[in-house]
């Protein structure tokens, strides 16, 4: 991948015909990495302060035939140089375009060291291209933020759940966990951990890694497939931390009373979108909660505009009524990579989303569905 450092003006003028491998090199320069929304900017200031002129470079690399190219030494056709130099320029400009314009990308996202693994762990996920409606192709802010928390909300709501930091084989001798993945065949283990809308699966292979507890991702069968890649790709990872996760599709307006599984513990981060979501995503917690007055819940919702705000309060109206009450809640920054560049290199958004961990009022638990 090459440097960020290139300044615009440094790049070659196209009216002094520079040869093939001097524009490829300038252009592959110019890559941008994929942001995870960690401290370190993703666009440094030089190449923020450049984009229109970058961007414009690129369009005239698109609309140019470069017909001073001849054929390359190691046998490339001026066509196949034109056609390389092309899609390097528009790879370049979908990168200053926003997540939706740009194709498949893979991110690492680092959890910190803590006392639940002792040294930062690389979560690997990939977002294929973004197609129709599937907002569950690409990892939100809400995810990350949440993922980076759990360990401190392991240790304020969670510890009579899951009390201790295992070492790394514990559970590959007692068998909970550490079994790595479904992928591995056989009968995965019972989920301690159910994620709703799992989305690429960021936030719920997070909680395996630092609850060390079977977790189980669930979304819409379309978003399946990938959810099953990315537990594939991190089967490595989880199978050393005495973490376990698989997929299975569920739809949280198919849920009915008995469905398998109940929890301890359900996870579910930026699940509201649309008018239905609040009365879907309550009842489904309601019915996937165990009914035990230890079993919590941790949803988190980015507080994007008054529609989102107004889903939200719909939603814990509704937990309320179904037997819920609310033991703690925050805000945390999160960020999106959704909206296009306006000028001023990517535009990461940031925003607050809130987040409270809920568990069954008083007696309701006998009550449940
Ligand atoms: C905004 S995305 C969030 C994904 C992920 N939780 C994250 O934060 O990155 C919303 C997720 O809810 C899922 N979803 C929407 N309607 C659903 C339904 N009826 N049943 C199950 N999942 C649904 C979508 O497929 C998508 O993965």
């Amino acid at each position: 991948m090459g440097s960020i450092s290139t300044h615009v003006l440094d790049l070659p003028l196209l009216k002094s015909q520079p040869s093939f491998e001097t524009i490829r090199k300038s252009l592959e320069s110019l890559t941008l990495p994929p942001s995870t929304w960690s401290s370190t900017p993703a666009v440094p200031p030089v190449e923020a302060e450049n984009t229109p002129l970058t961007s414009r470079y690129l369009t005239a690399i698109l609309k140019n035939p470069f017909d001073w190219l001849f054929s390359h030494p190691q046998g490339m056709s001026v066509d196949e140089q034109r056609d390389i130099l092309h899609d390097l320029a528009s790879q370049r400009l979908t990168e200053r375009c926003g997540r939706s314009a740009q194709g498949e990308m893979s991110r690492t996202w680092t959890l910190p060291a803590t006392s639940n693994h002792e040294s930062a762990v690389d979560i690997v996920i990939r977002e294929p291209s973004l197609t129709g409606d599937d907002l569950g192709l690409k990892t939100w802010g809400t995810a990350w933020a949440m993922a980076q928390i759990l360990p401190r909300l392991r240790t304020d709501y969670l510890s009579h759940l899951f009390p201790e930091a295992p070492s790394p084989t514990r559970g590959k001798q007692d068998g909970a966990g550490g079994c790595g993945s479904e992928t591995k065949g056989g009968t995965p283990p019972p989920p301690a951990i159910l994620e709703l809308g799992s989305g690429t699966g960021l936030l719920g292979l997070s909680a395996t890694l630092t609850l060390h507890a079977p977790v189980l991702l669930t979304d819409l069968p379309t978003i399946l497939p990938n959810l099953h890649h990315n537990i594939a790709l991190n089967t490595p990872l989880l199978a050393s931390h005495s973490a376990s996760a698989h997929a299975e599709p569920l739809d949280w307006s198919a849920v009915h009373t008995g469905a398998a599984p109940q929890v301890p513990l359900i996870v579910v981060s930026d699940p509201l979108y649309s008018p239905d979501h609040p009365r879907l995503v309550g009842r489904a917690i309601s019915v996937h909660l165990l009914p035990d007055p230890s079993s919590r819940v941790l949803l988190a919702v980015p507080l994007r505009d008054a529609a989102t705000r107004a889903l939200l309060l719909d939603l814990r109206g509704r937990l309320r009524l179904h037997g819920f009450e609310l033991l703690g809640a925050g805000e945390e920054i999160c960020r999106d990579d959704w909206a296009a560049s306006r000028g001023h290199g990517r535009d990461d958004e940031e925003i607050r989303c809130w987040w409270g961990v809920w568990r069954w009022q008083s007696e309701r638990w006998k009550f449940a569905v």
